[in-house]
């Protein structure tokens, strides 16, 4: 299965991509759902399942961002803890969201006994422990907003990880399973109930025609009653993106000579986190850790990541083999809470999913139930709370939507002499740099065999300079997380095209 970097999540091995045999309908459809990610499987298979004649359109191919980059933890407890939610939002909004998400971990479980998903689903306790005593403190917040959340939690004396621990707590009733099968799953499910995927389908724009949407997409035009975007964040420039901060976060699957292996979730109070879980894949067991995480395109060296991860999991574990290491984007969202719902400054029928922290697993099926509400009975309980409509507007944020709308490219004709780029001497195989030439700035990368590929690296969506991740082999935007392939393709929204290529000569 092919995802959106260069490293090989335990997600994608063994998992076959989803088989494309759909065409373009001729007739508008209820629903166009874009992004063939969890959020966009679920949502369409609720919709279908009750009469909605839904497309998915993926631009790459099914489980190709975030979600086959997951670590697939299933929580009825958020990044965004419930002390601070009931601090911001109050305690029925806390209590609300808890029952939205233990209702979505049913979802999940009732869709996977309903269409018989081999997925390795299986509920376990969730431990969360701290270390220092600033962190028992913060636990104690937490135990107490949780159970004014309705949360089943408890304190523990042991947690299933060999970590020093002061105090922990443990979250009854969570879960875990493996991502890419589940959303294969669901994939079948909804072309049984004559739903259609259409992969390598980009959306690039759409207008309202009385009630409809005519969408231009890269393999023709779609009608639609409704837009959905779940492409974990939308394109095109949006409130929404002044409110999302992109988020890096490292995984590893680790083998373990002495079968140490937790039976449970866990997870630690540093800032960033770590995270623990074990997971079978084909009669083998991993121990999953996560962490790491920083702002995209923030870190350069983000093998070094990957170096930090291992050393404290190595610390802790009889670590046999790192079988897997792999990286993965998600949106942190201004106020703690995702924006799920109709998208500001479109038509009503324009909706989506997004900022979904960490807890992408959980919101996926919060955001399913709650959209396919909106559109098949016009409300949803959950629809106020997460409401995007709740960000108000910034001052001056039109000018700057027309001044950025056109990202005009600055290279067109030009080719670039490599005699006066002396820093290119430098860059070694394998690797990318942002250097200068003739007080412009120019993204080169060298492939392994020597051979060189140069871009502009004003990044198309609102021109800020794309950075070089090196461990995914990507130029990734630090405003609002675009990220682009070696030859400019994009691989991660919002923008909507590549990076705009450079010819180099005399090399
Ligand atoms: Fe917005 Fe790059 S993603 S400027």
């Amino acid at each position: 299965m092919q995802r959106d970097g260069a490293t090989t999540s335990l997600w994608q091995n063994n998992v076959p991509d989803h088989a494309d045999s759909g065409s373009m309908p001729r007739e508008a459809v209820d629903v166009l759902v874009v992004g063939g990610g969890i959020t966009g499987l679920a949502t369409a298979l609720l919709l279908q399942q009750q009469g909605k004649r839904c497309i998915v359109a993926e631009a790459h191919t099914l489980c190709f961002g975030t979600t086959g980059g997951t670590t697939a933890h299933l929580n009825t407890f958020f990044d965004s803890t419930y002390d601070r939610l009931e601090s911001d939002f109050g305690e029925d909004a806390s209590r609300l969201l808890h029952s939205a998400a233990r209702s979505a971990l049913d979802l999940v479980k009732r869709h996977i006994a309903e269409f018989g998903i081999d997925c390795s689903h299986a509920e376990k306790d969730g431990y969360v422990y701290a270390q220092t005593e600033e962190q028992e403190k913060q636990l104690y917040k937490m135990f107490e907003a949780s159970v004014n959340a309705g949360a089943e939690v408890a304190y523990t004396e042991s947690i299933p990880v060999p970590m020093p621990f002061r105090k922990a707590i443990v979250y009854r009733r969570q879960a875990q399973f493996h991502p890419t099968r589940y959303v294969l799953g669901l994939d079948k499910a909804f072309g049984a109930a004559g739903g259609l995927v259409l992969q390598g389908c980009r959306v690039e724009t759409f207008e309202k025609e009385g009630e409809l949407l005519r969408v231009k997409t890269s393999r023709g035009e779609i009608s639609a009653r409704w837009l959905v975007w779940a492409t974990h964040i939308p394109p095109g420039i949006n409130l929404l993106h002044f409110r999302n901060a992109p988020y890096r976060s490292y995984a590893v699957a680790a083998t373990l000579s002495d079968h140490n292996y937790p039976d449970g979730l866990a997870y630690d109070l540093y800032d960033p986190y770590h995270y623990f879980r074990t997971q079978e894949v084909d009669g083998k067991r991993y121990l999953i850790a996560g962490g790491e995480d920083h702002k995209t395109a923030h870190v350069t060296n983000t093998e070094q990541c990957f170096a930090q991860l291992e050393a404290y999991l190595r610390n802790h574990y009889a670590v046999e083999e790192i079988a897997f290491h792999w990286s993965s984007q998600y949106f942190e969202p201004a106020d703690g809470l995702p924006y799920i719902g109709h998208l500001p400054g479109n038509p009503d029928n324009v909706l989506v999913a997004t900022g979904y922290s960490g807890n992408g697993m959980t919101y996926s099926h919060i955001a399913a139930q709650l959209l396919s509400d909106l559109i098949v009975k016009g409300e949803s309980g959950y629809a106020s709370l997460l409401a995007p409509g709740r960000v108000k507007p910034v001052a001056g944020f039109m000018d700057f939507v027309k001044e950025n709308a056109d990202v005009v490219a600055q290279f067109v004709g030009k080719r670039l002499k490599a005699g006066k780029l002396p820093e290119l001497a430098g860059i070694a195989p394998g690797e990318g740099r942002v250097v200068k030439y003739e007080g412009t700035n120019v993204a080169i990368y060298r492939n392994e065999a020597g051979k060189l590929y140069a871009l502009n690296p004003v990044c198309t969506h609102a021109k800020c300079v794309v950075d070089w991740n090196r461990a995914e082999q990507s130029w990734d935007c630090p405003c609002h997380g675009a990220r682009y392939s070696i030859t400019g393709d994009v691989l991660t929204g919002p923008a909507r095209a590549g990076l705009e290529k450079i010819d180099l000569e005399d090399l």
